[in-house]
């Protein structure tokens, strides 16, 4: 349609409602121009819409539960993945039939249990940690919840595991991966994963909003920069199909084509 054959009116009409929605879109706007971590456990904690999604979406296993609440007496706990993203992720590993995972930064281990949860009993995850402080921290639970055989627990640099899995001919058996340790290795993490990971299966990468810094990378925060090039790196591989969600403090589904 050409603007030779709109009548006047419906110009002006068109014109009018434009303007009144550009004025909205900004006047409607919060203050702080970037985006914050939504996980239910830091920011989310007083937002009613995150009590709602949590009250009603969560089906988190009792032992979870019971590791999530000891978690939160940690004083690093904002490191935690939010329950909702982890509920999202073992749901995804048993939609693609997952026996092998990759957990890249375990904590406390709340993912790693709850992607242990979803496993078969012949399933597999190796959890790559550097810290036995905060893994011990889960042990105990993972125990009580009777999935303690499938963990396979590495303390040691993440790439040397999953250059060790490499190593073995573990290439292209695995089926989910999460990638939530330092940043700064995050595109290594990234290659190494997409090498381990066969095709059909899912790469999950945290982090990838960092609290809104992406938005405006300082070029001494190494952090932001890493995550923030890693990002537009990703929007153009053609290895994978992707999508960047909101939830938590921003996660990327790598889809391995
Ligand atoms: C954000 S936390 C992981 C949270 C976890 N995925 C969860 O479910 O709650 C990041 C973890 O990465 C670990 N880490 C840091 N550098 C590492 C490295 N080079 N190799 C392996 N783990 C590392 C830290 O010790 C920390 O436990
Ligand atoms: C990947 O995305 C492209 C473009 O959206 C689509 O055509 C293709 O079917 C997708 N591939 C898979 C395996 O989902």
């Amino acid at each position: 349609m050409t603007f030779r054959n709109v009548s006047r009116e419906a110009l002006v009409g068109s014109i009018t409602l434009g303007v009144v929605f550009v004025a909205g879109y900004f006047f409607g706007k919060k203050k702080s121009p970037t985006m914050s971590i939504s996980k239910s456990h830091c920011e989310g904690k007083d937002d009613p819409l995150m009590q709602y999604v949590l009250s009603h979406s969560m089906r988190e296993h009792p032992v979870l539960k019971k590791l999530r609440l000891r978690t939160m007496e940690d004083s690093w706990k904002i490191m935690m993945v939010a329950c909702e993203q982890a509920q999202l992720m073992a749901n995804l590993a048993k939609l693609i039939k997952a026996k092998k995972a990759i957990e890249v930064g375990v904590y406390t281990g709340y993912n790693t249990l709850n992607m242990a949860l979803a496993l078969p009993d012949d399933g597999v995850i190796v959890a790559c940690d550097i810290s036995e402080t905060y893994t011990d921290i889960g042990k105990p639970f993972w125990k009580e919840a009777g999935v303690e055989h499938k963990i396979d627990l590495r303390i040691q640099p993440a790439l040397k595991t999953l250059d060790e899995l490499m190593a073995a001919g573990q290439a292209e058996t695995f089926d989910f991966a999460f990638i939530d340790a330092d940043k700064v290795n995050i595109d290594n993490y990234y290659e190494k994963c997409l090498l381990l990971v066969r095709k059909g299966g899912l790469i999950a990468i945290d982090n990838v909003l960092w609290g809104g810094k992406v938005l405006n990378p300082s070029p001494d925060d190494q952090d932001t920069v890493a995550i923030d090039k890693l990002n537009k790196r990703l929007l153009r591989d053609s290895r994978i199909n992707l999508s960047m969600l909101t939830v938590g403090d921003g996660v990327t589904l790598a889809f391995k084509l």
